[in-house]
């Protein structure tokens, strides 16, 4: 089955928030004493989680991207990822991380067949690492990223930009792709009032001072626009989520750790399947509210430069 929505956008792209914990507080995400967890109680179990992919997959999706909070502070993300893969059309399992745990468990998930990493790295310099996450050791990442690396799973650097912070790593990010690294700039969007966001523009012309970036294609899902530098085998990705939003390309749907179905990112309205789930609901009728969820998903959102947002990133999971 394919699954369009009501602006005749296919819809296949699923990505759980396995947990709103984290094990660090960046600025943009949340604020210094962090936020009140979730209880455990109201968390999905994996079990839980897996039988909504069941129903999805029967709906015609194919790919899980699994997000957090921080996905790999919950116990035996390997497992759920094992457990997902048996599901009949469940294609791709992929991961957003903050790359802190990556070197404890890159081998493991490569074993049971997570294919993509998206490694969330912001700066490359220790001090400024702790001051953004207020609590993180740059060398884990780091560590993080080789072992991905070296276990062969397929690894992409996410760096979110911020004016006066950190914009001006941009370039010494670009100059990874040389060594193979594939990053991807990201506009900062207003979820706090950390920062000012660097259009994709802009970026792209400093990163251009390195050599003409030539326009090319990278696997995936995302709505990023792909460049290489002359003789870099990494390549250069934009996210331009404020200045350029993809809306119209959008192919996903979001279940949060707590068992709500979302149709957006930036709507903080979402159909609670915990509780149908939790009381008995039959397969059929989860599948008639995901469908309802997907009805309501929206035609784009409105300008974000301006108005700060209420959602909570690390609920939805970026
Ligand atoms: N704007 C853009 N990206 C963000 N992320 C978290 N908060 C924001 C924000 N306000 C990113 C993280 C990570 C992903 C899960 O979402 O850096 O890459
Ligand atoms: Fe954690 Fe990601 Fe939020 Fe940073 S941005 S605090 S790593 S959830």
């Amino acid at each position: 089955m394919k699954l369009v929505d009501s602006f005749g956008r296919h819809i296949y792209y699923l990505r759980i928030s396995v947990t709103d914990r984290c094990n660090l507080r960046c600025i943009y995400c949340m604020p210094a004493e962090g936020v009140p967890w979730i209880p455990h109680s109201e968390v999905l179990s994996y079990e839980e989680m897996a039988r909504i992919v069941g129903i999805v997959a029967e709906l015609g999706f194919s790919k899980v991207r699994l997000t957090g909070g921080e996905p790999l502070v919950r116990a035996d993300l390997p497992g759920f990822v094992k457990m997902l893969l048996q599901i009949q059309g469940i294609e791709e399992i992929s991961l957003t991380t903050n790359g802190t745990l990556l070197k404890k468990y890159a081998l493991e998930l490569k074993q049971v067949g997570l294919e993509r990493v998206n490694i969330s790295l912001d700066t490359l310099r220790a001090e400024r690492y702790r001051d953004i996450t207020r609590q993180g050791n740059l060398s884990d990442v780091l560590d993080g990223i080789k072992a991905a690396q070296d276990v062969g799973l397929s690894t992409k650097i996410n760096m979110v930009v911020m004016r006066g912070i950190n914009d001006d790593e941009a370039v010494d990010f670009a100059r990874r792709t040389y060594q193979g690294w594939h990053v991807r700039f990201i506009e900062l969007m207003p979820f706090t009032r950390a920062a000012e966001y660097v259009p994709a523009e802009e970026l792209r012309q400093r990163i251009g001072s390195l050599g003409s970036l030539e326009a090319c294609s990278l696997d995936g899902n995302g709505p990023a626009e792909y460049y290489r530098l002359p003789g870099a085998t990494g390549t250069i990705g934009f996210i331009a989520s404020v200045s350029k939003p993809v809306c119209l390309f959008c192919n996903r749907m979001r279940l949060t750790s707590d068992g709500q179905i979302r149709s957006c990112l930036l709507s903080d309205e979402g159909i609670d399947l915990r509780g149908p789930l939790r009381s008995g609901a039959s397969a059929q009728e989860v599948k008639r509210l995901i469908l309802q969820a997907v009805a309501f998903k929206p035609e784009g959102h409105p300008a974000l430069e301006s108005n700060s947002l209420k959602s909570n990133m690390s609920r939805i999971g970026g």
